[in-house]
């Protein structure tokens, strides 16, 4: 389960209702994926919706940070953070098909996106909301950029991002270590593959010896005598 800490909220409406929706789908999943309530294709139809809400909550964030015209280096390094979300849940979806259980693969896509998206609102979201609520107080979107681009994290705030990177890693770290054990796998399959083809080629080989053998032996006027 993901706890929803007062430490997420921007006070931007539209932002902190998105981002507590998102949390809501995630641990309604959790319960189903422990409890084993749903069947495999309603487990991939939550994890659908839950991507297709992820997807709209960012879209709806860069919506709201170019109507507040917000700095451009801020825009495009957040932007550049989300495409780098979009670019790793897409990949999450080709590549836990093959083996994965639909429930495996729904529990690393929530905790995945649990964990970025906790990084990302601490790290991110709250940078935005401060620089727009500097804008609504009458700086510029580039005194607005300027003020609070050095402000320092609390230590309740660095030891959540950490803890959310900590997790990220270890679940990267895991799904190598899989990765791996499968690739030796296959490579001990090509293996005992190409093994198979060279005894075949040489069954072949001996199969044609003995037909050449046979036809320059074969006198069909040899029958008339
Ligand atoms: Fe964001």
């Amino acid at each position: 389960m993901f706890i929803w800490s007062n430490k997420f909220e921007t006070k931007l409406d539209l932002v902190d209702t998105q981002h507590k929706n998102l949390f809501d789908l995630m641990n309604k999943l959790c319960v189903h994926i422990k409890n084993g309530t749903k069947s495999d294709a309603e487990l991939d139809s939550a994890i659908r919706l839950l991507i297709h809400y992820s997807k709209t909550h960012l879209h709806d964030e860069e919506l709201l940070m170019q109507d507040s015209q917000i700095d451009n280096r801020f825009f495009t390094r957040h932007r550049m953070e989300h495409n780098s979300f979009l670019y790793d849940v897409d990949r999450f979806s080709e590549f836990s098909t093959s083996d994965d259980s639909s429930t495996d693969k729904a529990d690393k896509i929530v905790r995945f996106i649990a964990f970025w998206l906790i990084f990302h609102i601490l790290g991110t979201d709250l940078v935005m909301a401060e620089q727009i609520a500097c804008i609504k107080s009458g700086m510029t979107p580039q005194q607005a950029f300027e003020t609070v681009k050095d402000q320092k994290l609390d230590s309740v705030t660095v030891k959540m991002m950490l803890d959310a990177v900590m997790n990220l890693w270890m679940d990267s770290k895991n799904a190598h270590a899989n990765l791996e054990e499968k690739y030796k796998g296959l490579e001990i399959k090509c293996k005992n593959l190409q093994e198979k083809c060279t005894d075949l080629e040489s069954k072949i080989q001996t199969v044609l010896v003995e037909t050449i053998d046979y036809e320059s032996d074969f006198r069909p006027f040899d029958l008339y005598k």
